[in-house]
């Protein structure tokens, strides 16, 4: 029965075409024809936001080493680094390879990698770009070391300090100095400087809160320096901070370099804290998405949900509609109340939307429709995507 069906779908179709999934965008399209759900990159307002952070960075002569786990996507890389940034981080060493394959010569891998196959790999592109990674145990150390001999490849490393963040991290300045002195002894691997990153504080919403909680910070990477110089250690770098803390950390005096990643893109997330005067940043990130459905009168479904935006840190905010809110994120739709009939999008309306967390929501995406204006500029794989490893 089977065959005798399959003969039939042969015979009815001698020449049935391929069919491939249509690409969203087109270059030149005007944002109107992008098909949904897709994501959007408003290259006036990401580029006026790569020069804000370049301009700060330079400003107190620190180098700045955006986060490509914010975007996974090296044409953004790439640009950032035309602007003045040294280089990226990943936080990944599979996350590091499109990035490499695509030119970015200098990559700090700003966590720990542990494990033969993660190893081997970091080997490997250690030979093709100036990689960088952190260490916060004697064990990881030696393995470290033992595969770049294996592979005749060196790599630099950075003792990680706890400072405040309670993720990795070595705990004391007794235990960075040991480590330290043992990497100093190990082949193939050298001592850099160190990663001072506190996560936690980076969304505290008060900026006089956020203020104190990287003081505290800066006051803890102090304490280190004074002992490693106690020590006869020389650390010359001190790699750290975010999008929310760039303005304290630049103006340290401690920091020689930092690692922001959301400033390029801005999410709700970060909307939501003070910035105060220092500094600000425009979102260029959006969710273009389409109504679908109707069903009541303050009722719309729009056809992006968790397949498209992360949802962990809050919904989506929608753009340039005042009385409607996302209410609902479900897997492949977005459930959105209006306070009145009258601000119901109608069936087939385009909506923008902001994410509320850029990193999760580049990673759902193949590729971000970079537009300027009302237009299709480019089109940019993001690569890295998925590659967690
Ligand atoms: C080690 C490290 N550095 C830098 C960043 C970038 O932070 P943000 O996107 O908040 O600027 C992160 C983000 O989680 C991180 O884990």
């Amino acid at each position: 029965m089977q065959e005798a069906q399959q003969a039939v779908l042969k015979n009815e179709s001698p020449q049935a075409e391929t069919i491939a999934v249509p690409l969203a965008a087109r270059l030149g399209d005007p944002l109107s024809a992008v098909d949904t759900p897709s994501l959007i990159l408003d290259l006036d307002a990401f580029e006026e936001n790569l020069r804000t952070m370049q301009v700060l960075a330079e400003r107190h002569g620190v180098a700045l080493r955006p986060h490509g786990k914010a975007h996974k996507c090296p044409e953004i890389a790439l640009r950032q680094i035309a602007l003045g940034a040294t280089g990226i981080c990943c936080q990944k060493v599979s996350e590091a390879v499109p990035f490499v394959a695509a030119g970015v010569r200098d990559i700090l891998i700003s966590n720990e990698v542990v494990g033969p196959a993660k190893l081997a790999l970091l080997a490997r592109l250690a030979k093709q770009a100036h990689m960088t990674v952190c260490v916060d145990h004697p064990r990881a150390a030696q393995a470290l070391s033992a595969t770049m001999v294996e592979y005749q490849a060196s790599i630099k490393v950075l003792v990680e300090l706890d400072v405040g963040q309670k993720r990795c991290g070595v705990q004391t300045p007794d235990e960075a100095i040991a480590l330290i002195q043992l990497v100093q002894k190990l082949p193939n691997i050298s001592f850099a400087g160190v990663q001072a990153y506190h996560g936690g504080l980076q969304h505290k919403r008060s900026l006089e809160q956020r203020q104190k909680a990287a003081e505290k910070a800066v006051r803890l990477v102090r304490q280190y320096l004074r002992a490693f110089a106690k020590a006869g250690i020389t650390c010359p770098v001190v790699s750290g901070g975010g999008t929310g803390s760039a303005v304290f950390d630049v103006a340290s005096q401690v920091y020689t370099e930092i690692q922001a990643g959301t400033y390029a893109f801005m999410d709700t997330d970060y909307a939501g804290i003070d910035w105060g005067e220092a500094v600000s940043f425009r979102h260029s990130l959006f969710l273009l998405g389409t109504v679908m459905s109707t069903p009541t009168p303050e009722r719309a479904v729009v056809d992006l949900g968790l397949k498209s935006t992360s949802a962990e840190s809050g919904v989506p905010l929608i753009m340039d509609h005042e009385g409607l809110r996302c209410v609902a994120v479900h897997d492949e739709h977005s459930i959105l109340q209006a306070d009145s009939r009258r601000n119901r999008p109608d069936v087939g309306a385009q909506l923008r939307l902001i994410p509320a967390h850029c990193d999760p929501t580049f990673n759902l995406h193949d590729s971000v429709v970079a537009v300027r204006g009302q237009y299709v500029e480019a089109i940019w794989p993001i690569s890295a995507r998925g590659l967690s490893r």
